[in-house]
């Protein structure tokens, strides 16, 4: 029974109000592609009479029959319940009948990406720092409830409004039992190299300390606008250059320095040596920066 496992979550969770009917949701406009469908804007009518506008990540009505799709799919919501912080996107709950649906807070504004690579000139390097500043508040409350996000980067990190930063797309996250300190990717997944540590080209170990490698290099994303960590080089290059050579992205000009000597340090080639986000939290709460 395909239901089983998420229901069961579900209410094993206590979060029995995350059942949603289709007939609630009012679809609007297409947001974007997610790995398992399509993501759309949407109207949800509430129990209790209000409106709300939200996001909807629908399983393709053909996914069902598509191998993998629907495990995707509860993975996502398993990886979701629970979590409850200020920066990353809030599930709302799901529904189970076609088309079957996760239905979470809206970003309004999008992926940071996007607005970099759109409105570069708009936005001042004091809002950089506010972002780079909450996608570690966010990434800092990860760690806490050891969970790993394996696929940080600019275009999954969203905006609510232009100081409010969203971690989305929660669909590679990993639970770390409390005797682990890492997980080994044993699945057949596509792997996003140039976010990837050393380690996780090399042995597929996925860490906090791989999460603060990738963060960097979605630090790195920010601050050049938007531009391609590694463009031209294949996933063997890209390890040559970062294990062999010791390679590091340079500094981007809008980069104030203190912030690139932490991307540097979350680019230390040994995990221990890199920040936890809680050290990184302490940082941002404590600095003060000649742009601000
Ligand atoms: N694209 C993917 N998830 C989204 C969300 N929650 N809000 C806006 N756009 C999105």
């Amino acid at each position: 029974n395909r239901e089983e496992p998420l229901y069961s979550n579900v209410a094993r969770e206590g979060a029995v109000s995350c059942l949603i009917t289709s007939r609630d949701i009012e679809l609007k406009e297409r947001l974007g592609q997610g790995s398992f469908g399509e993501v759309m804007k949407a109207e949800w009518k509430r129990e209790d009479g209000r409106t709300v506008l939200v996001a909807v990540k629908m399983l393709r009505s053909d996914a069902l029959a598509l191998q993998g799709a629907f495990g995707e799919f509860v993975k996502e919501v398993n990886a979701m319940i629970g979590l409850n912080h200020p920066n990353l996107i809030k599930l709302y709950g799901v529904s189970l009948s076609s088309p079957y649906m996760i239905v979470q807070e809206l970003a309004a504004l999008g992926s940071v990406l996007d607005r970099l690579r759109k409105e570069c000139s708009l936005t001042s390097v004091a809002i950089l720092v506010e972002w780079a500043k909450q996608i570690c508040n966010g990434m800092a409350y990860l760690e806490r409830q050891r969970w790993v996000h394996r696929d940080l980067a600019a275009r999954n990190v969203l905006l609510s409004a232009l100081n409010k930063i969203k971690i989305g797309d929660f669909g590679l996250m990993k639970s770390l039992n409390p005797e682990e300190d890492c997980y080994v990717m044993t699945e057949h997944k596509k792997i996003p190299f140039p976010w990837c540590a050393p380690e996780c080209l090399k042995k597929r170990q996925f860490s906090h300390a791989s999460d603060c490698w990738a963060y960097a290099v979605t630090l790195w994303e920010i601050f050049t606008f938007g531009e391609h960590p590694w463009a031209g080089n294949t996933g063997a290059q890209i390890l040559q250059l970062i294990d062999q050579e010791g390679q590091r992205l340079p500094k981007p000009k809008a980069c104030p320095p203190e912030i690139y000597r932490i991307m540097l340090h979350c680019w230390s080639h040994r995990e221990s040596d890199r920040p936890t986000f809680a050290a990184l939290t302490e940082f941002f709460r404590t600095v003060q920066l000649e742009v601000l």
